[in-house]
Parts: structure tokens; sequence; C-alpha cells
């Protein structure tokens, strides 16, 4: 039975020693709603929040709404989500390990931006104890993704936003080796630094999903509208719609895993006004983190 498979997709699937069942009719595939709950998090949440779970890999944030009645239940009932094709990189990246998740974006080739990349760019952050298993850091950082030096290193932010972010995380007592891991939306450069397209975004976020659920963060920064836009897509209805500014000053939760958002560092290179409210959003994750223990 022939599929119907892009032959970057039949590259990729063959790359990564997986077999391919279903027909090509099937490719696209109804996908269950997004969980009907957008969970605003309140100052009686952040004072009693623990970090949302000890085993790596179990989300539960019905659990965490149950056991935390802070939390705001803000969002009605979603209508059924219309079947779309779902990517390809969710079927692959959902079971992976961390050193399998690493390779399969090293040799990914789900949209086109594989054709212009130098090098993937995975991300970065405090060795692992264990080279099998994620790193065990308190915070990630998430960014959109990579520019021309980080395509050039296969390393994020390490341009000039990028020592705006590390002066930002020293300033905290941090640095992107120790207890933090930073990671972008997407792997790959879009061409000149062009805003990453819907498509692609489809198509790369399941690896960051992933990990973040090998990683299990005390809490995500999530830095500028693409990855806020990526991080609160199924707990804040119409996200793309809101603007950043409004967003920002609350704790919100990613399948248990608490999120605050700021602005890109980028951004602020250009808008010294916002740099303030930016270190007020640093010290809202850092009291998450404490509060977590
Ligand atoms: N901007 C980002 O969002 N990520 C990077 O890695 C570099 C610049």
């Amino acid at each position: 039975m022939s599929l119907d498979l892009a032959p970057r997709q039949r590259a990729m699937l063959k790359e990564m020693g997986i077999k391919v069942w279903w027909p090509a009719a099937e490719v696209a595939v109804p996908v269950a709603p997004p969980p009907a709950v957008a969970a605003v998090v309140t100052p009686e949440f952040i004072a009693t929040v623990a970090h949302p779970t000890s085993s790596k890999g179990s989300f539960d944030t019905e659990n965490t709404l149950q056991k935390h009645p802070a939390v705001a239940q803000v969002s009605a009932p979603r209508p059924p989500a219309a079947p779309f094709t779902a990517p390809l990189t969710s079927h692959l990246a959902a079971h992976l390990d961390w050193p399998a998740l690493q390779d399969a974006v090293a040799n990914c080739q789900a949209c086109g931006l594989c054709e212009s990349r130098k090098n993937t760019v995975f991300g970065v952050g405090q060795a692992p104890t264990d080279p099998a298993l994620a790193p065990q850091v308190d915070w990630l950082i998430v960014g959109e993704a990579p520019g021309e030096n980080e395509d050039l290193q296969g390393e994020p932010f390490v341009g000039q936003a990028g020592k705006l972010l590390d002066n930002m995380l020293k300033a905290l007592g941090l640095n992107r080796t120790r207890q933090v891991y930073i990671a972008n939306v997407l792997k790959c450069r879009p061409p000149h630094n062009r805003n990453p397209a819907p498509a692609e975004i489809a198509q790369c976020a399941p690896y960051l999903q992933r990990q973040i659920e090998l990683l299990q963060p005390k809490i995500i920064l999530a830095l500028g509208r693409f990855a806020v836009q990526t991080v609160l897509a199924d707990s804040v209805p119409q996200v793309a719609t809101i603007a950043l500014g409004k967003l920002r000053g609350q704790v919100y939760a990613y399948h248990g895993v608490p999120v605050v958002v700021s602005y890109h560092p980028a951004y602020l290179l250009r808008s010294l006004p916002d740099k303030a409210k930016a270190w007020a959003d640093l010290c809202l994750a850092q009291s998450v983190v404490q509060k977590a223990g």
C-alpha cells in the first residue's frame, strides 16, 4: 500500500527506524479537543504550589487543579477540534528518551527548514547526572528559534539577545549550565530570521513538549510571543489574540508545570523601559521556584 507521505517525511521515518502502517486516507486523524481549562494561578497557588510531580514524564494538570483550588478555571469548554493532519513528529517524539530525542532533532526533516539549516539547536543547560536521562533543572527557558549565530554554533541564545539573557540569569544567581535549560520552539533557523510559520511550529512543538515532559522543570519561562503562544496554546483560549503585556504577571500551568511569560530578550534590547517589567517577571518565576522547594 502506498503512503501519502512527502519524501522528507519518509526520509525522517526511515532515519528513525520507524515503520508506518496507516494508509494515506488515515493520515488525517481527528485529534481530541485540548483540555477545557485554562489555569490562571493566583498568589495563593504560588504560596502552596509544590513541584507538580516527582515522577519524571507524568503530566497531571487535572490533579494540580484539584489539589490547588486557588487555580482559577477561566475558560468555557471548547468545541471539538476539526480533524487535521497531525504533525508527523508528534507520533514520534512522544515516547523518546532524552538521547533519542536529541537524535530525532539532529536528523529531523519534518519541514523545509532542514534544507537551509547549518545545525539543529536542541538546547543547552546543566549536564545530566546520567547521560541517558534529561538534566534535572529548576528552570526551563523557552525562546523562539535559532538565529544566525545559533545556527552556526548549534546552541541557543549565543548572540546579543543571549548576552542579555545571560545577564538576567546572572542577576538571579543562575547561569546556562546551572539549574537552567534553554530551548527554543523551533530547533532550526528560519531563513533570514523570519518569523516561524504556523506549520513549522506545529511540526517542531512536539519536540519541545517532550523536552518539557522529560525535564519536568519547576518553572517554564516563556520568552516572546511565539514561545508564549506555543506553551499556552492549550490552556489560554485565543492566546494568539492577547498581547504579551496583558498575559504577564500571572502564573499559568502547562500540564502541571507552572509557566511565567515575559518579553523576548531581542525585544528588550530595543525597548529599555520594558526591562524593568522583565525583571519583575523573573522575580515572579523565581518565587515559584523557591516555593516549590
Ligand atoms: N532568539 C531566540 O528566540 N532563540 C535563540 O536561540 C536566539 C535568539
